[in-house]
Formats: structure tokens, C-alpha cells, sequence
């Protein structure tokens, strides 16, 4: 099972998932992270740019989960252009060593395949952020993805663009299609931190972590991960059955286990 870490708010979240990073990239400077956008991870991305104040990052590398399919180039809510401004720019990180998979039509036949050898070529991800959408998502792993996908085009739910439908001037603007890497793909990630904040994700989360394990509830897929820390507000926590004894465990965490 993964372990599951209730906080009192995203904020609290954040400083504890940049703190690992700020580690992780201290021990290993070509470090290889392992990005999301979406509103989830923005409090981890703000509470880095501090902690990374003189910290070298010159060889931090880094990989987005997923991008939307048939945007124009520099659309600013391509996940291109998102990883930019809130990722890439802020904590003053080589452009050039962060990709996102390529959403545009020309070429789109091959570019999973390109993306999985260009992770490959990077060793692999050290530490994956993750959101979960209200369907159960991770990636734009809909409900019904192969434990075994890789990276590849996908088709969203109508609720996941009702859920993105914030970011566009009308539900009609979001894109239909998406390139994600897969759920087998994210299963490589040496370290998974899947992060939910608000009470519309509670049956998300609780389908996660305390549920069947099934292509159903994609995000059940960080049950079989030998190293997954899913991270949650007191909302998002709210129907988990065995919360009491998450507090209890991470009351009691040792201090030297990190996260
Ligand atoms: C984003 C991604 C998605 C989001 C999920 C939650 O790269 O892969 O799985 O994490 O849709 O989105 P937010 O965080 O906006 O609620």
C-alpha cells in the first residue's frame, strides 16, 4: 500500500514534496523529475523557488506526464507553454533539459514512441508528481488504461474536459486528444508522489489507495508501486476509511526515512 500523509492544506504539502526535491537534487545535481501541471502541484513549484535560491540546477532534468493534442504551437495552455511559466522559468531551470511530450499533428504517429526512448535515454524519472483527476486519472490516463500503456494518444473523458473547461474560453476550445505517458510508464518512476487537495477528490483518492486495484481507477495503479507517497488535504482525505491510522503512522514516521 502506498503511504498516505494527510496535511492541513496544500501549502503544508508543498513544503513537504519541495524539501525531497531540494534533497534529491543536492545528491544527485542531474537529477530527473518528473512533472505535472494542472492547479495540483503549482504549491510544490512555488514553495521550490526559495529553496532552490542557491542550489545549482544547471543540470536538472525533467519530464511532463502529458500534453494536449492539435493545440498551435505556443497556445499559452499547451502544457509546453505551462511547464514554462510555472515550472522551467520560476525555478531557473535549462529549457532545453525539460520535455514535454509533442502534441502537435505533424509527427504525432511517433512521438510516444520518441518520448519513451528519450525518458529511457535519461535513466528514468527519480520522482514523479502526479494529480488525480475526479474520474480517477493520473496522467491522461483514463478509466480503462492498460496497466501496461505507454506513452501514446488518448482520448479524454467528457469530464475531464468539463474539469479543464476552467482553463479554456469554452468547453468547446479543450482538445479532445492527448498524449500521456502510460500508467506503465509512470510505474517506472523510481519514486511516485500522487498529491489531491478538495473534497471533490475524496472518492478519487479513496478509490486510489483503498480500493480494487483496476484499469477502472487508473490512479490505483500507485498500489502496486513498491514506493509511492500520496499526499492529501483534510478534504481530499475525507472518505478514507483508515485515516486515523495515516496519522498515526506518519506521527510516528522515523526521522531518518525521508519521504
Ligand atoms: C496533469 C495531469 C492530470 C492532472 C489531473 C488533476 O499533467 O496529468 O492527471 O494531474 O487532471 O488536475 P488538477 O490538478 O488541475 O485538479
Amino acid at each position: 500500500m502506498a503511504e498516505v500523509i494527510i496535511l492541513p492544506s496544500p501549502t503544508a504539502a508543498g513544503s513537504l514534496v519541495a524539501d525531497e526535491i531540494v534533497r534529491l537534487v543536492q545528491r544527485r545535481p542531474d537529477a530527473v523529475l518528473g512533472l505535472a501541471t494542472g492547479s495540483t502541484p503549482l504549491p510544490v513549484y512555488k514553495a521550490l523557488v526559495p529553496r532552490l535560491q542557491g542550489v545549482d540546477v544547471s543540470q536538472v532534468r525533467g519530464f511532463a506526464l502529458d500534453e494536449y493534442v492539435g493545440l498551435p504551437e505556443g497556445d499559452p495552455e499547451s502544457y509546453r507553454a505551462v511547464i514554462e511559466r510555472e515550472v522551467v522559468r520560476p525555478l531557473g531551470l535549462d529549457p532545453a533539459r525539460i520535455q514535454v511530450p509533442k502534441g502537435s499533428l505533424d509527427g504525432i504517429e511517433h512521438a510516444g514512441e520518441d518520448y519513451e526512448r528519450a525518458l529511457t535515454e535519461a535513466g528514468g524519472v527519480d520522482i514523479q508528481l502526479l494529480g488525480i483527476g475526479t474520474d480517477g486519472h493520473i496522467g491522461f490516463n483514463e478509466p480503462g488504461s492498460s496497466f501496461a500503456s505507454l506513452t501514446r494518444v488518448k482520448t479524454l473523458t467528457e469530464q475531464t474536459r468539463e474539469d479543464n473547461a476552467r482553463f479554456f474560453p469554452s468547453i468547446d476550445d479543450v482538445p479532445v486528444h492527448c498524449i500521456t505517458q502510460g500508467l506503465g510508464t509512470i510505474m517506472r518512476a523510481r519514486h511516485l508522489v500522487l498529491l489531491a487537495f478538495g473534497a471533490g477528490k475524496a472518492d478519487a483518492v479513496a478509490g486510489a489507495v483503498e480500493g480494487a486495484v483496476t484499469a477502472s481507477l487508473p490512479g490505483s495503479a500507485v498500489q502496486l508501486h513498491p514506493h509511492a507517497t500520496v499526499i492529501v488535504d483534510e478534504a481530499a482525505a475525507s472518505s478514507l476509511r483508515f485515516a486515523d491510522y495515516y496519522r498515526y503512522a506518519f506521527a510516528n514516521k522515523p526521522a531518518w526515512q525521508g519521504l
